[in-house]
């Protein structure tokens, strides 16, 4: 009898654990969160609020400067960039070498995880 009910509980526990597991996918896809969880510290998307870096609202097409109130560094200021999804991902990749001087530092060197960025940044 207490294995039948420590069975059950256990399946209990599954499905609880599957259905906020899918509740959490279809709130924010996994490039709404990894955008979160990568970026977020840095740039907003959801309010055109500045914090270290710009707000990202519009980023794709545009070319650095395009944010009103950032200070962006000289070096990204005269990179020449317009924003894709290709430019977004040699960035991304590694900000320094693209960008010598930019203040951006941080590398992302997932494939996986920079195209689920990128896909959020075009579709969302
Ligand atoms: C630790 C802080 C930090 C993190 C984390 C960070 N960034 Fe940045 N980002 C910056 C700063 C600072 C700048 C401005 C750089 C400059 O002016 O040289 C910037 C600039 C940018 C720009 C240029 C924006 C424009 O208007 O031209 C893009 C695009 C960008 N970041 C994308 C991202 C993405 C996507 C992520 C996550 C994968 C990310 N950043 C993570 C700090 C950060």
């Amino acid at each position: 009898m207490r294995d039948v009910s420590i069975a059950f509980m256990t399946g209990i526990a599954m499905v609880w654990g599957a259905q906020v597991a899918q509740a959490q996918t279809s709130d924010a896809g996994p490039g709404q969160k990894l955008f979160q969880q990568r970026c977020g510290a840095c740039h907003q998307i959801t309010t055109a609020r500045n914090g270290v870096g710009p707000n990202l609202q519009t980023v794709m097409g545009s070319k650095p400067g395009s944010v009103e109130g950032f200070k962006y560094s000289a070096a990204l200021l005269s990179s020449g960039i317009t924003w894709s999804p290709e430019t977004l991902d040699t960035f991304l990749t590694n900000p320094g070498a693209m960008v010598r001087g930019t203040r951006m530092t941080q590398r992302f060197n997932k494939e996986d995880e920079r195209r689920a960025i990128i896909d959020f940044l075009v579709n969302r």
